[in-house]
């Protein structure tokens, strides 16, 4: 019980609330190092950022979640490991992307498994847009890698269709990765779904 509660209070450090969500925020004020950082959007439990972070301590991390639910979860992971280089934040990813994670600071953007929303009339919900991409492109460092999972086989036709939109954005192979498994993955190759795997370098255009 007392554990429980040990880790509760630290977890709700986990969690950083910005100031002004209008703003970039300052990294400096979320990790005690600079270190290069990687971003999981829509990270929901926290599994694969926690994974990460507790295997790469030379890293940073930042998970972004809507569900309030999910960023508490995310927070108890990171705090019972005591892992000071992973960080939540509860916020739109979208609007994270765009207005909150400064210019050129991400050296490896996450999105796994976004909703799929398949009903052709709920597409406009999905999060992965030539747009969306866009800021994501602002926010990695030259060279920066977004990686794109989804088991939905038509979410992927789109994704691979906004890339295309973004000539910033390069589709590259999928080697040297060594990742964990996030939850919905696990669910999913537990299920034996296939796996959709799109990373996109960041190219800088030419002087
Ligand atoms: C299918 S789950 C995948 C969770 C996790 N990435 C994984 O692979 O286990 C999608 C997650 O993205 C979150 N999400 C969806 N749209 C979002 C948005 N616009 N802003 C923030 N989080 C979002 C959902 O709340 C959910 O936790």
């Amino acid at each position: 019980m007392r554990r429980s509660k040990i880790v509760t209070s630290e977890a709700a450090l986990v969690e950083y609330l910005p100031g002004d969500v209008t703003e970039p925020i300052d990294l400096r004020q979320l990790f005690p190092a600079a270190a290069p950082l990687e971003v999981d959007l829509g990270c929901g439990d926290g599994s694969f950022i926690a994974a990460l972070a507790a295997s790469h301590p030379e890293r940073n991390y930042l998970g972004i979640e809507r569900l309030v639910g999910r960023v508490r979860t995310a927070c108890r992971k990171i705090a019972a490991q005591r892992l000071s280089n992973a960080r939540v934040i509860r916020m739109d990813i979208a609007h994270a992307a765009a207005c909150l994670i400064p210019p050129a600071s991400v050296e490896v953007c996450h999105v796994m498994f976004p909703d799929p929303w398949p009903k052709r009339r709920h597409h406009v919900r999905r999060t992965v847009t030539p747009e969306f991409l866009r800021a994501i492109n602002r926010i990695l460092v030259a060279g920066g890698l977004l990686r794109l999972t989804t088991d939905d086989a038509p979410y992927f036709e789109g994704m691979q269709a906004a890339a295309a939109a973004v000539p910033e954005l390069v589709p590259v192979g999928n080697e040297n990765a060594s990742l964990p498994r996030s939850t919905f993955e696990e669910r999913f190759v537990g299920s034996g779904l296939p796996i959709h795997r799109l990373v996109l370098r960041n190219v800088p255009p030419p002087r």
